[in-house]
Protein backbone atom coordinates (compact mmCIF):
# COMPACT_ATOMS: atom_id res chain seq x y z
CA UNK A 1 0.00 0.00 0.00
CA UNK A 2 3.13 2.18 1.00
CA UNK A 3 4.69 1.31 -2.21
CA UNK A 4 4.50 4.94 -3.52
CA UNK A 5 6.56 7.40 -2.80
CA UNK A 6 3.69 9.95 -2.43
CA UNK A 7 1.58 7.33 -0.25
CA UNK A 8 4.86 7.58 1.87
CA UNK A 9 5.11 11.26 1.96
CA UNK A 10 1.28 11.59 3.13
CA UNK A 11 1.56 8.71 5.70
CA UNK A 12 5.16 11.14 7.11
CA UNK A 13 3.02 14.40 7.02
CA UNK A 14 0.16 12.76 8.95
CA UNK A 15 2.35 11.30 11.59
CA UNK A 16 4.61 14.59 12.12
CA UNK A 17 1.22 16.92 12.25
CA UNK A 18 -0.49 14.15 14.69
CA UNK A 19 2.46 13.96 16.76
CA UNK A 20 2.75 17.94 16.66
CA UNK A 21 -0.86 18.70 17.37
CA UNK A 22 -0.96 15.54 19.98
CA UNK A 23 1.71 17.34 21.64
CA UNK A 24 0.24 20.76 22.07
CA UNK A 25 -3.22 19.61 22.83
CA UNK A 26 -1.48 17.63 25.33
CA UNK A 27 0.09 20.70 26.93
CA UNK A 28 -2.99 22.87 26.61
CA UNK A 29 -4.71 20.00 28.12
CA UNK A 30 -2.53 19.61 31.48
CA UNK A 31 -2.63 23.74 31.72
CA UNK A 32 -6.22 23.53 31.44
CA UNK A 33 -7.19 21.11 33.99
CA UNK A 34 -4.49 22.45 36.45
CA UNK A 35 -6.14 25.55 36.00
CA UNK A 36 -9.43 24.00 36.73
CA UNK A 37 -8.00 22.01 39.69
CA UNK A 38 -6.66 25.38 41.17
CA UNK A 39 -10.04 26.68 40.67
CA UNK A 40 -11.50 24.22 43.00
CA UNK A 41 -9.23 24.36 45.38
CA UNK A 42 -9.89 28.10 45.84
CA UNK A 43 -13.51 27.60 45.98
CA UNK A 44 -13.04 24.90 48.27
CA UNK A 45 -10.77 27.01 50.79
CA UNK A 46 -13.27 30.05 50.48
CA UNK A 47 -16.25 27.30 51.36
CA UNK A 48 -14.18 26.34 54.93
CA UNK A 49 -13.34 29.85 55.41
CA UNK A 50 -17.08 31.24 55.28
CA UNK A 51 -17.91 28.04 57.44
CA UNK A 52 -15.14 28.45 59.67
CA UNK A 53 -15.63 32.30 60.35
CA UNK A 54 -19.54 31.37 60.93
CA UNK A 55 -18.71 28.35 63.09
CA UNK A 56 -16.54 30.65 65.42
CA UNK A 57 -18.95 33.57 65.67
CA UNK A 58 -21.45 31.02 67.04
CA UNK A 59 -19.27 29.21 69.13
CA UNK A 60 -17.71 32.74 70.61
CA UNK A 61 -21.16 33.33 71.75
CA UNK A 62 -21.31 29.83 73.10
CA UNK A 63 -24.20 29.01 71.10
CA UNK A 64 -23.51 25.69 70.22
CA UNK A 65 -26.71 24.52 68.61
CA UNK A 66 -26.12 27.16 66.04
CA UNK A 67 -23.34 25.55 65.17
CA UNK A 68 -24.97 21.81 64.06
CA UNK A 69 -27.58 24.77 62.45
CA UNK A 70 -24.93 26.17 60.46
CA UNK A 71 -23.01 22.73 59.74
CA UNK A 72 -26.31 21.65 58.66
CA UNK A 73 -27.58 24.61 56.20
CA UNK A 74 -23.86 24.11 54.23
CA UNK A 75 -24.14 20.46 54.22
CA UNK A 76 -27.37 20.75 51.72
CA UNK A 77 -24.56 22.24 49.64
CA UNK A 78 -24.48 19.70 46.84
CA UNK A 79 -20.99 20.16 46.25
CA UNK A 80 -19.92 18.74 50.24
CA UNK A 81 -19.77 15.47 51.05
CA UNK A 82 -19.43 16.52 54.48
CA UNK A 83 -18.90 18.86 56.87
CA UNK A 84 -18.17 18.24 60.82
CA UNK A 85 -16.13 19.00 63.86
CA UNK A 86 -14.64 16.02 65.69
CA UNK A 87 -12.17 16.16 68.86
CA UNK A 88 -9.09 15.74 68.92
CA UNK A 89 -9.50 12.34 69.78
CA UNK A 90 -11.04 11.68 66.36
CA UNK A 91 -14.73 11.44 67.90
CA UNK A 92 -17.51 13.21 65.57
CA UNK A 93 -18.66 16.26 67.75
CA UNK A 94 -20.48 18.05 65.07
CA UNK A 95 -22.05 17.37 62.10
CA UNK A 96 -24.06 18.55 58.66
CA UNK A 97 -25.25 14.62 59.02
CA UNK A 98 -26.38 14.43 62.18
CA UNK A 99 -25.88 10.67 62.58
CA UNK A 100 -22.43 10.86 62.13
CA UNK A 101 -22.58 12.59 65.59
CA UNK A 102 -20.58 10.57 67.96
CA UNK A 103 -18.81 7.97 65.50
CA UNK A 104 -15.09 8.25 64.26
CA UNK A 105 -13.97 10.34 61.89
CA UNK A 106 -12.83 8.80 58.68
CA UNK A 107 -9.12 7.47 58.85
CA UNK A 108 -8.15 9.32 56.43
CA UNK A 109 -9.70 12.52 57.32
CA UNK A 110 -8.04 12.19 61.08
CA UNK A 111 -4.63 10.90 59.62
CA UNK A 112 -4.48 14.66 58.13
CA UNK A 113 -4.82 16.16 61.26
CA UNK A 114 -2.62 13.95 62.90
CA UNK A 115 0.30 15.00 60.23
CA UNK A 116 -0.68 18.53 60.33
CA UNK A 117 -1.94 18.26 56.79
CA UNK A 118 -4.63 21.08 55.59
CA UNK A 119 -5.54 19.30 52.32
CA UNK A 120 -5.71 15.62 50.80
CA UNK A 121 -7.73 13.99 48.06
CA UNK A 122 -9.52 10.71 48.60
CA UNK A 123 -11.89 8.08 47.49
CA UNK A 124 -15.63 9.22 49.95
CA UNK A 125 -16.94 5.95 51.41
CA UNK A 126 -19.94 6.79 48.80
CA UNK A 127 -17.82 6.81 46.18
CA UNK A 128 -16.96 9.91 44.40
CA UNK A 129 -13.44 11.83 45.18
CA UNK A 130 -13.27 14.48 48.02
CA UNK A 131 -10.83 17.47 48.59
CA UNK A 132 -11.01 16.43 52.31
CA UNK A 133 -9.40 20.24 54.03
CA UNK A 134 -8.60 20.15 58.05
CA UNK A 135 -8.86 23.29 60.03
CA UNK A 136 -7.71 22.60 63.70
CA UNK A 137 -9.55 25.01 66.19
CA UNK A 138 -7.25 26.71 68.74
CA UNK A 139 -8.25 27.22 71.78
CA UNK A 140 -7.85 31.26 73.24
CA UNK A 141 -9.02 32.51 76.35
CA UNK A 142 -12.45 33.18 74.88
CA UNK A 143 -13.15 29.37 74.58
CA UNK A 144 -11.54 28.76 78.60
CA UNK A 145 -15.34 29.37 79.54
CA UNK A 146 -16.97 26.44 78.12
CA UNK A 147 -13.65 24.38 77.25
CA UNK A 148 -11.41 24.49 80.15
CA UNK A 149 -7.68 26.10 79.95
CA UNK A 150 -5.80 22.92 79.44
CA UNK A 151 -6.02 22.11 75.51
CA UNK A 152 -4.62 23.88 73.40
CA UNK A 153 -7.07 22.29 70.24
CA UNK A 154 -10.63 22.02 70.94
CA UNK A 155 -11.95 20.83 67.92
CA UNK A 156 -11.17 20.43 64.29
CA UNK A 157 -13.46 21.42 61.65
CA UNK A 158 -13.24 19.11 58.68
CA UNK A 159 -15.05 19.71 55.75
CA UNK A 160 -15.11 17.35 52.44
CA UNK A 161 -15.87 18.75 49.07
CA UNK A 162 -16.89 16.79 46.36
CA UNK A 163 -14.81 16.64 43.07
CA UNK A 164 -16.99 14.69 40.92
CA UNK A 165 -17.93 17.54 39.28
CA UNK A 166 -14.67 19.03 38.72
CA UNK A 167 -13.50 15.67 37.08
CA UNK A 168 -16.90 15.28 34.91
CA UNK A 169 -16.00 18.63 33.62
CA UNK A 170 -11.96 17.55 33.54
CA UNK A 171 -13.53 14.44 31.46
CA UNK A 172 -15.46 16.89 29.41
CA UNK A 173 -12.79 18.72 28.68
CA UNK A 174 -10.52 16.04 27.87
CA UNK A 175 -12.74 14.57 25.19
CA UNK A 176 -13.50 17.91 23.73
CA UNK A 177 -9.48 18.07 23.14
CA UNK A 178 -9.42 14.66 22.07
CA UNK A 179 -12.18 15.00 19.52
CA UNK A 180 -11.01 18.68 18.11
CA UNK A 181 -7.07 17.09 17.82
CA UNK A 182 -9.02 14.63 15.68
CA UNK A 183 -10.59 16.53 14.11
CA UNK A 184 -8.26 19.03 13.09
CA UNK A 185 -5.48 15.84 12.35
CA UNK A 186 -8.24 14.24 9.88
CA UNK A 187 -9.17 17.65 8.57
CA UNK A 188 -5.06 18.54 7.67
CA UNK A 189 -4.34 14.61 6.64
CA UNK A 190 -6.95 15.22 3.93
CA UNK A 191 -5.80 18.36 2.81
CA UNK A 192 -2.04 17.27 2.50
CA UNK A 193 -3.65 14.09 0.86
CA UNK A 194 -5.56 16.57 -1.48
CA UNK A 195 -3.18 18.43 -2.89
CA UNK A 196 -0.16 16.07 -2.86
CA UNK A 197 -3.01 13.46 -5.24
CA UNK A 198 -3.56 16.51 -7.20
CA UNK A 199 -0.50 18.17 -7.22
CA UNK A 200 1.91 15.41 -7.61
CA UNK A 201 0.11 11.68 -8.03
CA UNK A 202 -2.39 12.72 -11.00
CA UNK A 203 0.44 14.49 -12.96
CA UNK A 204 3.27 11.67 -11.98
CA UNK A 205 0.42 8.96 -13.08
CA UNK A 206 -0.05 10.51 -16.55
CA UNK A 207 3.52 10.75 -17.14
CA UNK A 208 3.76 6.96 -15.95
CA UNK A 209 1.51 6.23 -18.43
CA UNK A 210 2.48 8.09 -21.16
CA UNK A 211 6.11 7.28 -21.23
CA UNK A 212 4.25 3.41 -21.30
CA UNK A 213 3.55 4.25 -24.47
CA UNK A 214 6.23 5.72 -25.82
CA UNK A 215 8.01 2.43 -24.80
CA UNK A 216 5.27 0.16 -26.80
CA UNK A 217 6.50 2.90 -29.98
CA UNK A 218 3.73 5.30 -30.00
CA UNK A 219 5.40 8.51 -30.44
CA UNK A 220 2.87 11.35 -31.06
CA UNK A 221 2.31 10.97 -27.59
CA UNK A 222 2.37 14.85 -25.77
CA UNK A 223 1.58 16.18 -22.15
CA UNK A 224 -0.60 19.01 -21.32
CA UNK A 225 1.05 20.64 -18.23
CA UNK A 226 -1.88 22.69 -15.92
CA UNK A 227 1.02 24.40 -14.30
CA UNK A 228 4.50 26.35 -14.64
CA UNK A 229 5.98 23.96 -11.68
CA UNK A 230 8.19 21.01 -11.27
CA UNK A 231 5.99 18.75 -13.41
CA UNK A 232 4.97 21.23 -15.54
CA UNK A 233 8.52 21.54 -16.12
CA UNK A 234 9.23 17.62 -16.59
CA UNK A 235 5.97 17.46 -18.60
CA UNK A 236 7.51 19.79 -21.20
CA UNK A 237 11.19 18.46 -20.90
CA UNK A 238 9.42 14.46 -21.39
CA UNK A 239 7.34 16.44 -24.78
CA UNK A 240 10.87 17.72 -25.97
CA UNK A 241 12.37 14.10 -25.79
CA UNK A 242 9.67 12.48 -27.41
CA UNK A 243 9.68 15.11 -30.22
CA UNK A 244 13.66 14.43 -30.43
CA UNK A 245 13.05 10.61 -30.25
CA UNK A 246 10.21 11.03 -33.33
CA UNK A 247 12.32 13.35 -35.33
CA UNK A 248 15.41 10.92 -34.98
CA UNK A 249 12.86 7.71 -35.90
CA UNK A 250 11.71 9.87 -39.04
CA UNK A 251 15.09 10.03 -40.32
CA UNK A 252 16.22 6.35 -39.44
CA UNK A 253 13.35 5.36 -41.20
CA UNK A 254 14.50 7.39 -44.45
CA UNK A 255 17.60 6.45 -43.89
CA UNK A 256 16.79 2.71 -43.83
CA UNK A 257 14.34 3.02 -47.15
CA UNK A 258 17.09 4.75 -48.79
CA UNK A 259 19.70 1.98 -47.68
CA UNK A 260 16.95 -0.39 -49.18
CA UNK A 261 16.92 1.12 -52.08
CA UNK A 262 20.27 1.47 -52.70
CA UNK A 263 21.03 -1.97 -51.93
CA UNK A 264 18.30 -3.01 -54.25
CA UNK A 265 19.46 -0.92 -57.41
CA UNK A 266 23.44 -2.43 -56.22
CA UNK A 267 21.61 -5.83 -56.61
CA UNK A 268 20.23 -5.11 -60.12
CA UNK A 269 23.37 -3.49 -61.18
CA UNK A 270 25.26 -6.35 -60.10
CA UNK A 271 22.88 -9.27 -62.04
CA UNK A 272 22.86 -6.63 -64.83
CA UNK A 273 27.11 -6.31 -65.16
CA UNK A 274 27.14 -10.19 -65.14
CA UNK A 275 25.36 -10.27 -67.45
CA UNK A 276 26.88 -8.31 -69.57
CA UNK A 277 30.11 -9.16 -68.63
CA UNK A 278 29.20 -12.63 -69.09
CA UNK A 279 27.44 -11.71 -72.92
CA UNK A 280 31.34 -9.81 -73.70
CA UNK A 281 33.60 -11.85 -72.70
CA UNK A 282 32.87 -15.01 -74.85
CA UNK A 283 33.47 -12.68 -78.32
CA UNK A 284 35.68 -11.21 -76.57
CA UNK A 285 38.15 -14.16 -76.21
CA UNK A 286 37.17 -14.43 -80.36
CA UNK A 287 38.32 -11.52 -81.05
CA UNK A 288 41.71 -11.82 -79.06
CA UNK A 289 42.17 -14.94 -81.01
CA UNK A 290 41.56 -13.42 -84.35
CA UNK A 291 44.12 -10.71 -83.74
CA UNK A 292 46.63 -13.36 -82.13
CA UNK A 293 46.01 -15.00 -85.76
CA UNK A 294 45.98 -11.43 -87.72
CA UNK A 295 49.99 -11.05 -86.01
CA UNK A 296 51.17 -14.02 -86.68
CA UNK A 297 50.65 -12.98 -90.53
CA UNK A 298 52.98 -10.37 -90.14
CA UNK A 299 56.60 -10.49 -89.54
CA UNK A 300 58.15 -8.41 -86.86
CA UNK A 301 59.82 -5.85 -89.12
CA UNK A 302 56.17 -5.18 -89.57
CA UNK A 303 55.35 -1.36 -88.50
CA UNK A 304 51.68 -2.87 -88.28
CA UNK A 305 52.89 -5.66 -85.60
CA UNK A 306 53.15 -2.74 -83.20
CA UNK A 307 49.39 -1.47 -83.29
CA UNK A 308 48.06 -5.31 -83.05
CA UNK A 309 50.34 -5.45 -79.95
CA UNK A 310 48.30 -2.25 -78.65
CA UNK A 311 45.02 -3.65 -79.75
CA UNK A 312 45.72 -6.98 -77.30
CA UNK A 313 46.87 -4.34 -74.75
CA UNK A 314 43.23 -2.78 -74.97
CA UNK A 315 41.89 -6.41 -75.12
CA UNK A 316 43.59 -7.33 -71.99
CA UNK A 317 42.16 -4.19 -70.62
CA UNK A 318 38.68 -5.05 -71.43
CA UNK A 319 39.23 -8.37 -69.72
CA UNK A 320 40.35 -7.37 -66.44
CA UNK A 321 37.24 -5.04 -66.51
CA UNK A 322 35.22 -7.81 -67.58
CA UNK A 323 36.60 -10.44 -65.05
CA UNK A 324 36.14 -7.54 -62.58
CA UNK A 325 32.57 -7.30 -63.44
CA UNK A 326 31.45 -11.19 -63.12
CA UNK A 327 33.19 -11.01 -59.79
CA UNK A 328 31.36 -8.21 -58.44
CA UNK A 329 28.30 -9.64 -60.27
CA UNK A 330 28.84 -13.18 -58.70
CA UNK A 331 31.67 -13.13 -56.14
CA UNK A 332 31.40 -16.57 -55.33
CA UNK A 333 31.06 -18.63 -52.29
CA UNK A 334 34.53 -18.58 -49.69
CA UNK A 335 36.70 -21.39 -48.69
CA UNK A 336 37.49 -21.16 -45.42
CA UNK A 337 40.60 -21.88 -43.78
CA UNK A 338 42.85 -20.81 -40.92
CA UNK A 339 45.05 -18.21 -42.22
CA UNK A 340 47.83 -16.23 -40.48
CA UNK A 341 47.21 -12.41 -42.05
CA UNK A 342 51.04 -11.89 -41.10
CA UNK A 343 51.61 -14.60 -44.19
CA UNK A 344 49.07 -13.60 -46.57
CA UNK A 345 50.96 -9.81 -46.15
CA UNK A 346 53.87 -11.04 -46.54
CA UNK A 347 53.07 -13.22 -49.55
CA UNK A 348 51.01 -9.64 -50.81
CA UNK A 349 54.06 -7.40 -50.45
CA UNK A 350 56.53 -9.84 -52.21
CA UNK A 351 53.98 -9.74 -55.48
CA UNK A 352 53.18 -6.02 -55.06
CA UNK A 353 57.07 -5.69 -54.84
CA UNK A 354 57.45 -6.64 -58.51
CA UNK A 355 54.90 -3.82 -59.62
CA UNK A 356 56.43 -1.33 -61.89
CA UNK A 357 55.61 1.79 -59.66
CA UNK A 358 56.99 0.19 -56.42
CA UNK A 359 60.53 0.80 -57.45
CA UNK A 360 60.89 4.08 -55.88
CA UNK A 361 58.11 3.03 -52.77
CA UNK A 362 59.78 2.54 -50.04
CA UNK A 363 58.19 -0.03 -47.13
CA UNK A 364 57.80 -0.36 -43.43
CA UNK A 365 56.41 -3.39 -41.75
CA UNK A 366 55.73 -3.68 -38.15
CA UNK A 367 53.69 -7.16 -38.31
CA UNK A 368 53.00 -8.62 -34.60
CA UNK A 369 54.20 -11.42 -33.29
CA UNK A 370 52.34 -14.50 -32.50
CA UNK A 371 48.86 -12.88 -34.29
CA UNK A 372 45.84 -15.63 -33.36
CA UNK A 373 44.78 -17.07 -36.38
CA UNK A 374 41.50 -16.14 -38.72
CA UNK A 375 38.59 -18.26 -40.31
CA UNK A 376 38.54 -17.41 -43.53
CA UNK A 377 39.57 -18.07 -47.66
CA UNK A 378 42.82 -16.70 -48.13
CA UNK A 379 42.58 -16.20 -51.87
CA UNK A 380 39.74 -13.65 -51.01
CA UNK A 381 41.68 -12.07 -48.40
CA UNK A 382 44.85 -12.06 -50.35
CA UNK A 383 43.34 -10.12 -53.45
CA UNK A 384 41.69 -7.86 -50.89
CA UNK A 385 45.08 -6.71 -49.99
CA UNK A 386 46.54 -7.07 -52.99
CA UNK A 387 44.20 -4.44 -54.47
CA UNK A 388 44.57 -2.02 -51.37
CA UNK A 389 48.04 -1.85 -52.00
CA UNK A 390 47.90 -1.39 -55.81
CA UNK A 391 45.25 1.10 -55.29
CA UNK A 392 47.95 2.64 -52.58
CA UNK A 393 50.83 2.33 -54.92
CA UNK A 394 48.88 4.22 -58.07
CA UNK A 395 48.05 7.22 -55.15
CA UNK A 396 51.94 7.67 -54.17
CA UNK A 397 52.62 8.34 -58.07
CA UNK A 398 55.89 6.57 -58.10
CA UNK A 399 57.51 7.53 -54.84
CA UNK A 400 56.29 6.97 -51.40
CA UNK A 401 56.01 4.90 -48.14
CA UNK A 402 53.92 1.93 -47.86
CA UNK A 403 53.70 1.08 -44.38
CA UNK A 404 52.00 -1.98 -42.88
CA UNK A 405 51.33 -3.33 -39.23
CA UNK A 406 48.93 -5.91 -38.03
CA UNK A 407 48.05 -5.73 -34.30
CA UNK A 408 44.97 -7.28 -32.30
CA UNK A 409 42.43 -5.15 -30.77
CA UNK A 410 39.42 -5.65 -28.51
CA UNK A 411 35.77 -4.12 -29.21
CA UNK A 412 32.19 -5.69 -29.75
CA UNK A 413 32.92 -8.82 -26.95
CA UNK A 414 35.62 -9.89 -29.26
CA UNK A 415 38.87 -10.51 -30.39
CA UNK A 416 40.08 -8.90 -33.83
CA UNK A 417 42.85 -9.03 -36.33
CA UNK A 418 43.43 -5.96 -37.70
CA UNK A 419 45.68 -5.10 -40.63
CA UNK A 420 46.29 -1.53 -41.75
CA UNK A 421 47.64 -0.50 -45.08
CA UNK A 422 49.01 3.24 -44.59
CA UNK A 423 50.26 5.18 -47.64
CA UNK A 424 52.06 8.90 -47.84
CA UNK A 425 50.06 9.95 -51.36
CA UNK A 426 47.55 12.40 -51.54
CA UNK A 427 45.08 11.44 -49.68
CA UNK A 428 41.36 11.84 -50.38
CA UNK A 429 38.98 14.97 -49.59
CA UNK A 430 35.62 13.90 -47.58
CA UNK A 431 33.64 13.96 -50.80
CA UNK A 432 35.79 11.61 -52.45
CA UNK A 433 36.09 9.33 -49.45
CA UNK A 434 32.19 9.25 -49.14
CA UNK A 435 31.95 7.35 -52.66
CA UNK A 436 35.19 5.07 -52.52
CA UNK A 437 32.80 1.95 -51.72
CA UNK A 438 30.23 2.56 -54.15
CA UNK A 439 30.07 0.78 -57.56
CA UNK A 440 31.84 2.07 -60.59
CA UNK A 441 32.80 5.30 -58.47
CA UNK A 442 36.43 5.95 -59.65
CA UNK A 443 38.92 8.98 -60.38
CA UNK A 444 41.24 7.69 -62.29
CA UNK A 445 41.41 7.43 -66.20
CA UNK A 446 41.46 3.87 -66.65
CA UNK A 447 39.33 2.70 -63.71
CA UNK A 448 36.78 0.41 -62.81
CA UNK A 449 35.72 1.67 -60.01
CA UNK A 450 34.99 -1.68 -58.78
CA UNK A 451 37.93 -2.53 -56.78
CA UNK A 452 36.50 -1.50 -53.57
CA UNK A 453 33.19 -2.30 -53.78
CA UNK A 454 34.46 -6.32 -54.35
CA UNK A 455 37.12 -5.41 -51.26
CA UNK A 456 34.39 -4.48 -48.66
CA UNK A 457 32.24 -7.38 -50.42
CA UNK A 458 35.02 -9.93 -49.59
CA UNK A 459 35.26 -8.71 -45.98
CA UNK A 460 32.25 -8.81 -45.20
CA UNK A 461 31.75 -12.83 -46.90
CA UNK A 462 34.86 -13.46 -44.46
CA UNK A 463 33.05 -12.11 -41.25
CA UNK A 464 35.24 -8.92 -41.47
CA UNK A 465 35.34 -5.16 -41.89
CA UNK A 466 36.93 -2.54 -44.39
CA UNK A 467 37.30 1.11 -42.87
CA UNK A 468 39.57 3.74 -44.52
CA UNK A 469 40.56 7.21 -42.72
CA UNK A 470 41.71 9.70 -44.97
CA UNK A 471 43.52 13.35 -44.90
CA UNK A 472 43.98 15.25 -47.88
CA UNK A 473 47.90 15.53 -48.09
CA UNK A 474 48.96 13.64 -45.55
CA UNK A 475 47.67 9.87 -47.31
CA UNK A 476 45.29 6.82 -46.04
CA UNK A 477 45.21 4.30 -44.26
CA UNK A 478 43.13 1.05 -45.36
CA UNK A 479 41.78 -0.97 -41.84
CA UNK A 480 41.03 -4.49 -41.81
CA UNK A 481 39.21 -6.43 -39.48
CA UNK A 482 38.54 -10.10 -39.05
CA UNK A 483 37.10 -11.91 -35.93
CA UNK A 484 39.26 -14.55 -34.00
CA UNK A 485 37.55 -17.83 -33.29
CA UNK A 486 37.13 -18.54 -29.65
CA UNK A 487 38.64 -22.20 -29.96
CA UNK A 488 42.13 -21.37 -31.54
CA UNK A 489 45.39 -20.97 -29.47
CA UNK A 490 49.22 -20.25 -30.45
CA UNK A 491 51.21 -22.73 -29.58
CA UNK A 492 54.69 -22.57 -28.33
CA UNK A 493 56.54 -22.89 -31.56
CA UNK A 494 54.62 -19.92 -32.69
CA UNK A 495 52.17 -22.22 -34.68
CA UNK A 496 48.18 -22.08 -34.63
CA UNK A 497 46.51 -24.56 -32.69
CA UNK A 498 42.52 -25.23 -32.66
CA UNK A 499 40.96 -26.72 -29.48
N1 LIG B 1 45.25 4.79 -51.33
C1 LIG B 1 44.44 5.67 -51.94
N2 LIG B 1 44.76 6.98 -51.93
C2 LIG B 1 43.94 7.89 -52.53
N3 LIG B 1 42.80 7.57 -53.17
C3 LIG B 1 42.44 6.27 -53.24
C4 LIG B 1 43.24 5.25 -52.61
N4 LIG B 1 42.62 4.08 -52.84
C5 LIG B 1 41.50 4.33 -53.54
N5 LIG B 1 41.39 5.64 -53.78
C6 LIG B 1 40.29 6.30 -54.50
O1 LIG B 1 39.21 5.43 -54.56
C7 LIG B 1 38.73 5.29 -55.88
C8 LIG B 1 38.12 3.92 -56.05
O2 LIG B 1 39.13 2.93 -55.93
P1 LIG B 1 38.89 1.53 -56.59
O3 LIG B 1 40.06 0.71 -56.31
O4 LIG B 1 37.57 1.03 -56.21
O5 LIG B 1 38.81 1.88 -58.10
P2 LIG B 1 39.98 2.39 -59.01
O6 LIG B 1 41.29 2.18 -58.33
O7 LIG B 1 39.65 3.77 -59.38
O8 LIG B 1 39.85 1.45 -60.26
P3 LIG B 1 40.18 -0.11 -60.32
O9 LIG B 1 38.86 -0.77 -60.35
O10 LIG B 1 40.94 -0.27 -61.57
O11 LIG B 1 40.96 -0.43 -59.15
C9 LIG B 1 39.96 5.53 -56.67
O12 LIG B 1 39.62 5.98 -57.99
C10 LIG B 1 40.66 6.63 -55.92
O13 LIG B 1 40.17 7.91 -56.21
MG1 LIG C 1 41.85 0.31 -57.61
Amino acid sequence: MFKSVISRVILLNIMLLALGIGTLSLFHLHREQSHHIAATQKSARLLLATIEKSIFNSMRLGNSAEVQAILELVGHSHALEGVRIFSPSGQILKSADATEIGQWASPQDFNLFQQNAKEGVFQSKSGPRVLSMIRPIVSDERCFKCHGQGRKVIGVLNMNFSLSEMYTQLREISQMFVVSTLAIIALLAAGISYIMIRLLQRPLDQITRSMWQVEEGNLTVRLAPKNNDEVGRLMLGFNAMVGNLEVAQKELQNLHYQQMERADRLASIGEMAAGLAHEIKNPLAGISGAISVLADDHNEEDPRKDIFGQIQDQIGRLDKTVNDLLYFGRPGEPEFSYADINNLLKQTLLFVAQHPEARNIGRVEELTSQLPPVWVDQKQIQQVLLNICINALQAMDGSGMLSVKTLTVHHDDKIWVRAEIRDNGPGMAPAVLEQIFTPFYTTKTQGTGLCLPICRQLMENNGGTLQVESQLGRGSCFILELPVLENVEILDDGRIGVL
